[in-house]
């Protein structure tokens, strides 16, 4: 009997090679580069490893009739038409829990980035501008005793609040699912967070309600001087509309890891000094990704081997 077929749209660090020994593994030389390359890639497959730049579509998946496990090399899941998954009996896993820490940290470290003004003060040491130490040269803001206004109250959003809790921030958050037993900070509605908020951090996942939830109206319903964090998902925020607020003054600066239209970003995000922009770096550790690695690969040996996946969607 030959093995069964898995295909890993990617090379993955750690050890998904390892755990998937027995089964008859594809990996293309590079990642698949839209929907058409995506469906020639899993056509025959058993099993697949995506990433979360792979638009596993229903047209895809109607071209994969032997595929069992769709498992994301991510938490968020956005990319895959689950209900179409569900509909032709193929389970979807994510990465839920690895990522956590790395991605908390990450957000802080782009909420001091952007308010301490740490690539500008980079920037002018390397280009020689460092002339010597001077009252006023690149003030940035103060975190403690701010607000920090946290925007979906998941695993990740609750290790932000705990990290800014010990940075002395005040912290609100919002959540569709109501106020969280033990979590850090208060729960208030969105409104009242994006109205009293001086630093504003997202970590919902994006589904059509949160498409476009920072728009010009919520924007401008920041505090003005305010600050706002995305390492969740680009669609999101408006990104020409943040440019604008960004460019007019009426927000301090911007801290961003994912972008609307991944890889490409606003051209005028780009001019900006205010506004960090990460290559979505959010679990980009080695312990992280291999810990992902480890996750997925083990939910489709599974799978393939006739038992439940520990990680279902
Ligand atoms: C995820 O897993 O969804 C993250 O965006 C990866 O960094």
């Amino acid at each position: 009997m030959t093995a069964p077929t898995v295909v890993i749209t990617s090379h993955l660090p750690g050890p998904a090679l390892d755990i998937l020994q027995d089964f008859n593994v594809r990996i293309p030389p590079s990642p698949p580069a839209g929907e058409e390359d995506l469906l020639n890639l899993l056509r025959g497959a058993d099993g697949a490893i995506t990433l979360l730049s792979d638009p596993v579509t229903d047209s895809v998946l109607a071209e994969c009739p032997n595929l069992r496990i769709v498992a994301n090399y991510a938490v968020g899941f956005d990319n895959i038409d689950v209900e179409a998954a569900r509909r032709r009996g193929i389970i979807v896993t994510n990465t839920p829990g690895a990522l956590t820490n790395a991605t908390a940290d990450l957000t802080m470290a782009l909420i001091l980035a952007v308010t301490r003004r740490v690539l500008e003060g980079h920037q002018l040491v390397v280009t020689g501008g460092f002339t010597g130490w001077a009252p006023s040269l690149l003030l940035g803001a103060s975190i403690s005793g701010k607000r920090l206004g946290i925007v979906g109250m998941g695993r990740i959003g609750n290790e932000v609040a705990r990290r800014a809790e010990v940075f002395g921030m005040d912290v609100v958050y919002s959540s569709r699912s109501g106020a969280k037993t033990g979590a850090p900070g208060e729960l208030v509605t969105i409104d009242e967070l994006t109205r009293t908020s001086d630093i504003i951090t997202i970590h919902c996942p994006l589904t059509e309600q949160t498409r476009g939830l920072f728009g010009r109206a919520r924007l401008r319903a920041m505090k003005r001087g305010a600050y706002l964090i995305n390492t969740a998902r680009g669609p999101i925020v408006n990104e020409a509309e943040l440019a604008d607020a960004l460019i007019e003054g009426h927000l301090a600066g911007a801290g961003l890891d994912v972008f609307e239209n991944e890889p490409a970003i606003h051209p005028q995000l780009r001019r900006l000094r205010n506004a960090v922009l990460l290559p979505h770096l959010g679990s980009a550790t080695l312990e992280t990704r291999s810990a992902m690695a480890a996750i997925v690969a083990t939910d489709v040996a599974r799978v393939l081997n006739g038992k439940p996946p520990l990680h279902p969607v």
